[in-house]
């Protein structure tokens, strides 16, 4: 049988699926980069409160890790859960393309965060009973913890852009797929906004400090930290993009709006500028202001980033070899994978795809679009949304009055054969080629609605042709048995 693992696809008409990624991922970056930064800050400043037998600073470790527990861990844990269930239906051949290769990363991982929660308790709850210098060991035993937890998700991130080393593709290996300069300088680049984030949500905390003193003391520390670390950050980004495959970089040059470049710069100047002002100044360090910051961060900075890294994947998901719309183009030996293209380009997409419904398998006149739906459904849903909201509108991009042939054109020169860098190669046979192009015309001209006008008129006849197609076989029955 010609099937390949393709699932049903999880189609969000509003905002387009990978939106709804995106935004817990967004929230829940926030979250996981404040945590690890902050366990490696308690670490430094129960090392020096012990050294210089100071309570303030634990007390400060205890607020900070009182409002962590509440605010990040409630927050990271509700979320990554929620980066799992939404990736594994937007996305079941990607999220299996990582399983496949670091299953056991994962769950190291999850020892690592087992640690961490039970530690950041442990650090919270015994400031004053236990005595600081143990204090001190399970901050830093906290804190390895927090890094490593990082470190390895980290491996399986940058996994998503390219896998670590090119012989990953003929060899395999996990430590091939895992390690690579990519790595490491996305390592180094989290790592610096990780602080940043951690300086800024720290902030919250210092505000609410009482004691003059010890505020300017704590305002100047999280804002030398979030000076050094923004900047570090940000020599590393530059350093990141030479690390990412060119076809990346072509997409992000092409394809980001015109304000992401300056938007970026702004973020940054204006982090700069408030981590400046709040140490000249710790009095204006309020709660407001300090949680607006965070606010600013992560509509501002994060949520850019994290989509431009998404979208510079593109035409892939994962690991180069998984596309975005969930096929597989690329064979990768050393997983035992296989390019699902020449099967697709064999039978096309309707016959390959399991769920593909049973009336829909083969395109008539009575069923052209909605064959043309589910295989835009399938084909570029992860990427245009066919409806007018969403992630680039399929409408946008074709011109008012394109004609049939003109379509057809297009669908059978551009889509089935690749020709275009950031778009995955989607092969359809002929008839597929047709019944895309109907819909898609159908669909520009009249959106949904003519679609579904035009459905209805197809199962009307198809009804029609079944019933017809009864009595035909009644009579052909009753002649037969005269
Ligand atoms: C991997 C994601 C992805 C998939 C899947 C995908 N596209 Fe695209 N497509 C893009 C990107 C990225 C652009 C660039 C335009 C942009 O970013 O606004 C684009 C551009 C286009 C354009 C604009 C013309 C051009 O040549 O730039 C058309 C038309 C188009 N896509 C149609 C489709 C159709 C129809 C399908 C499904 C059969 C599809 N795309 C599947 C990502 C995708």
């Amino acid at each position: 049988m010609d099937l390949i693992s393709l699932y049903p696809t999880w189609y969000e008409p509003t905002v387009g699926s990978g939106w709804v990624v995106a935004l817990i991922a967004t929230f829940h970056v926030l979250a996981s980069h404040t945590s690890v930064g902050a366990a490696l800050l308690f670490a430094y400043l129960s090392h020096k409160a012990y050294r210089e037998d100071r309570d303030d600073l634990l007390d400060f470790v205890k607020k900070y890790g009182l409002f962590l527990m509440v605010f990040t861990y409630v927050a990271g844990s509700i979320t990554g859960p929620g980066i799992w269930y939404s990736t594994t239906v937007a996305s079941p051949n990607g999220i299996g393309a990582l399983i496949h290769s670091f299953v056991w990363k994962w769950a190291t991982e999850w020892v690592f965060f087992v640690i961490e929660v039970v530690g950041v308790y442990m650090i919270v709850y015994l400031v004053g009973k236990v005595d600081k210098r143990t204090h001190m060991k399970i901050s830093v035993l906290f804190g390895i913890a927090s890094f490593a937890t990082m470190i390895i998700i980290i491996g399986i991130l940058s996994f998503m852009m390219v896998p670590g080393k090119e012989q990953w593709f003929q060899e395999g290996g996990y430590l091939n797929g895992f390690y690579g300069t990519n790595t490491f300088i996305q390592m180094g680049m989290r790592v610096a906004f990780m602080f940043t984030m951690t300086a800024v949500v720290g902030g919250i905390v210092v505000a609410s400090i009482k004691d003059a003193a010890f505020k300017k003391e704590m305002a100047r520390k999280l804002g030398w930290l979030g000076i050094i670390a923004t900047l570090v950050g940000a020599g590393l980004f530059q350093l990141y993009l030479t690390s990412v495959p060119s076809q990346a970089l072509l997409v992000m040059e092409n394809r980001l709006p015109d304000y992401f470049g300056p938007s970026i710069i702004a973020v940054l100047a204006g982090t700069l500028a408030y981590f400046i002002i709040t140490m000249l100044r710790p009095q204006t360090l309020v709660q407001g202001f300090a949680g607006g910051m965070a606010v600013v961060i992560l509509v501002a900075g994060l949520w850019p980033e994290e989509t431009a890294r998404e979208s510079m994947r593109k035409p892939w998901v994962a690991g180069q070899y998984v596309y975005s719309n969930q096929v597989i183009g690329r064979d990768v030996p050393g997983m035992d994978v296989k390019s699902q293209l020449p099967i697709i380009e064999k039978v096309g997409i309707l016959q390959a795809h399991p769920f593909t419904p049973e009336h829909l398998k083969t395109v008539t006149d009575n069923n052209k679009i909605q064959a043309g739906e589910f295989i835009a459904m399938t084909y570029c849903s992860n990427c245009h949304s066919p409806s007018q909201t969403g992630i680039r509108p399929l409408h946008r991009y074709f011109p008012e009055g394109i004609t049939q042939a003109r379509m057809e054109s297009y669908v059978r020169g551009v889509l089935t054969t690749g020709n275009i860098a950031y778009m995955p190669k989607m092969p359809m046979i002929e008839s597929e080629v047709k019944a895309l192009s109907a819909y898609l015309m159908l669909n520009n001209s009249g959106g949904d609605a003519a679609v579904q006008v035009a459905i209805k008129e197809e199962l009307k006849a198809a009804d029609h042709a079944l019933a017809m197609q009864k009595a035909q076989d009644k009579v052909a029955l009753t002649q037969e048995a005269q």
